[in-house]
């Protein structure tokens, strides 16, 4: 069964060949004839295994980031989870067509969004993208490596959590931290820093748009009554009592989009991708649907609404295992999964938004970024908050 067609028409693993030629970051704008860029836009994400057979080195990455999580003998227990857990990932990567297209879809980004930079703010240019992933290729560091060596003068850092998190973007943060601590920021490289844009008013379009493609498929009669279920990915209960702000950026998101769509359809905010024994924020998603269901919905739309791209939890955990498996299972009569914002023209407009705003902001770094979380025990967060907060100008 072909679960794109069904669930994400215009996206998903069929579009992969508008993008299958763009490989390592920037590799077109190298090719052109493009002056020296002036501007690097340092795209921070988490990241996938291009290949089935980097799931191991990808969930060892994972499990071992004290910033990601804080596992007891974590040295040991990390390696050991990762271990168990990676012929059970490896298979879901094969169910997707044998790996991640987060970098793919992270590089037709850049491009298309360094394409419109240079036309609508034609001052800081030449732009150029780079890819900075947490836990796969091309990694934080080989990525910094590779902006010291094309000169940069002044490298953007974007966050592409549209929410901030900080097991997620303050880890990607942190490696940067990491890497310059002891060897101090190149001459003549000026850094700040995009943190998160949970409200930008283009965003909140692109979610909108992409809803609205799915209302299309209901019928008129019931088009009013469809539930709206927007997942983000959970985080522990012990995060969000630190004061993680994610949950409450996710939430405005939601609203922003909600508002865009005049509030046309009942909609709940639900999460998924729970793992371990430990207490995480609900309602999980499936267990939404489930109750929905046992309330009488019969028709529902997901919106993966903190995913920038189609990953292993959208074209696995929600077209596979919930859209199909468990609606199966509860006889939903029509359950559709909405595209990611991938490359909606109405996204590229606003990643290059965000970019130009910020470069006319004056501000190299915002208060809501160098303020811990109240109750933040993590020293990297205070010494990386510290050096970004000397180290960033505009
Ligand atoms: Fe949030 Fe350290 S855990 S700033």
């Amino acid at each position: 069964m072909n679960l794109c067609k069904i669930y994400s028409p215009g996206t998903c693993l069929r579009n992969y060949k508008f993008i299958r030629n763009l490989s390592m970051s920037g590799q077109r704008r190298e090719n052109s004839k493009d002056s020296k860029p002036k501007t690097g836009i340092l795209m921070l994400n988490m990241g996938g295994p291009s290949k089935v057979e980097q799931v191991g080195e990808y969930l060892l990455r994972i499990m071992t980031d004290r910033d990601m999580m804080q596992l007891p003998i974590q040295s040991k227990l990390g390696p050991w989870i990762a271990k168990r857990r990676t012929p059970e990932v490896m298979k879901k990567y094969s169910e997707i067509g044998g790996g991640s297209p987060i970098l793919k879809w992270s590089n037709l980004q850049g491009e298309l969004m360094c394409q419109e930079l240079d036309k609508i703010s034609p001052e800081s240019g030449p732009h150029k993208h780079y890819v900075a992933f947490r836990y796969a290729d091309p990694l934080t560091d080989v990525t910094l490596q590779q902006l010291e060596a094309d000169g940069i003068e002044h490298t953007i850092i974007f966050s592409q959590y549209p929410q901030y998190s900080c097991a997620t973007s303050g880890s990607s943060f942190n490696a940067i931290w990491n890497y310059y601590k002891n060897r101090g920021l190149p001459k003549n490289m000026k850094l700040s820093i995009i943190d998160r844009w949970p409200t930008h008013s283009l965003l909140a379009r692109t979610f909108a748009e992409r809803i609205k493609d799915q209302l299309k498929h209901f019928d008129e009669k019931i088009k009013k009554d469809v539930m709206i279920l927007f997942s983000a990915h959970s985080i522990p209960l012990k995060n969000l009592n630190r004061g993680d702000a994610y949950p409450s950026e996710v939430a405005a998101t939601v609203h922003m989009v909600m508002n865009e769509l005049n509030y046309c359809n009942p909609y709940h905010l639900v999460w998924q991708s729970k793992v371990g024994p430990l207490p995480w924020l609900g309602p999980f998603t499936d267990e939404a649907i489930r109750g929905y269901v046992k309330q009488g919905k019969k028709h529902f739309i997901i919106v993966p609404i903190a995913f920038v791209n189609e990953h292993i939890e959208t074209l696995h955990e929600l077209d596979i295992e919930y859209c199909d498996e468990l609606a199966h299972e509860l006889k939903i009569e029509k359950i559709r999964r909405a595209a990611a914002p991938n490359d909606h023209p109405l996204f590229i407009q606003a990643l290059a938004d965000i970019v130009k705003n910020h470069l006319h902001s004056k501000s190299a770094i915002s208060p809501k970024f160098i303020t811990r979380c109240p109750h933040c025990v993590n020293t990297n967060c205070l010494s990386s908050k510290t050096w970004f907060s000397k180290n960033c100008h505009l």
